[in-house]
């Protein structure tokens, strides 16, 4: 085992979306230690401008390299991806990065009705980034992308209480009404949506509340499984997955979580969607 095979993953989101990221991380690298950074204090992300996106990301990512040695970077967030993974590989050309964007191949692999749905941030949706994935996939499907302003805010507002408290899910509710409502019909008949994409990792935590909207027969399609899949792959391909042992679930010690906001929505976020003590959490200044 070489020395970088026993330094931390390091993973961040604008605030805790990333956690749906981390989920899937866990399960595919059960050996690996993880550090995850929520940049709540300086959430939302998606309705900021390209410039604000990309220096917080170069901000987090210096922070990750320098202060915990970390072996690669999942950007789990779909904004900063779309705003600023190119010059966060050139300004770690070594460091193995892996970013988040909208599951569109997958969703053209999965329709039957051929009408493909899409929310997202407007950071992620109006990037060309995005624009060039949509373009590569002319013709497969029809696309309805519709922007979700306030919908991230408002899930990672709902992290305020413990999880045995009052989680108030109406905003959550009425804004996922509202954006869905707004893209058409739903459902397994002709020329109806029948696949969503998750496009913001914050969505997965409101894909109960939009399961019950939308009904059983829509599919909806999130990105943490993939992702986890191409961090494996980058970190065999680089010699640095840490050794297999036996018993699959790491130890607690395993995972630090840091936020740049308030202590006490992470815990709860962690402990609600993660099942880890709040001990885990740290606050960061950055
Ligand atoms: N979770 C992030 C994403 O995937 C960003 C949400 C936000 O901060 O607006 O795009």
């Amino acid at each position: 085992m070489t020395d970088a095979a026993q330094q931390p993953i390091g993973v961040f989101d604008s605030g805790i979306g990333g956690l749906s990221v981390l989920q899937a991380l866990r399960a595919e690298l059960p050996h690996e230690r993880f550090v995850y950074l929520a940049d709540s204090g300086h959430a939302p992300y998606g309705e900021r401008g390209d410039a604000y996106v990309a220096a917080r990301t170069h901000a987090i990512s210096d922070y990750l390299c320098t202060q915990h040695h970390i072996k690669a970077l999942v950007v789990a967030c779909n904004t900063a991806t779309a705003a600023a993974i190119h010059e966060a590989r050139l300004r770690h050309p070594l460091l193995p990065l892996v970013g988040v964007e909208p599951a569109l191949k997958p969703a053209v692999a999965a329709t039957r009705t051929g009408h493909v749905g899409v929310i997202g941030t407007r950071g992620t949706l109006g990037s060309a980034k995005f624009a060039r994935l949509l373009a590569s996939l002319q013709g497969q499907a029809r696309f309805t992308i519709q922007p979700c302003d306030g919908l991230a805010h408002a899930i990672e507002r709902s992290t305020a209480h413990p999880p045995a408290g009052p989680q108030d899910a109406t905003e959550i509710r009425a804004l996922c009404a509202r954006y869905t409502g707004a893209m058409g019909v739903f459902g397994t008949q002709a020329g109806a949506i029948d696949t969503l994409v998750l496009g913001c990792t914050h969505y997965v935590f409101a894909q109960d509340i939009l399961r019950d909207l939308l009904g059983p027969d829509v599919t909806l399609i999130a990105t943490g499984e993939p992702v986890a899949r191409q961090t494996r792959r980058l970190l065999q391909a680089a010699g640095t997955l840490a050794p297999q042992c036996t018993g699959s679930a790491p130890a607690d010690g395993s995972i630090r979580l840091l936020t740049t906001g308030a202590l006490a929505p992470l815990q709860n976020a962690v402990s609600r969607w993660l099942q880890l003590p709040a001990s885990c959490c740290a606050t960061v200044a950055l």
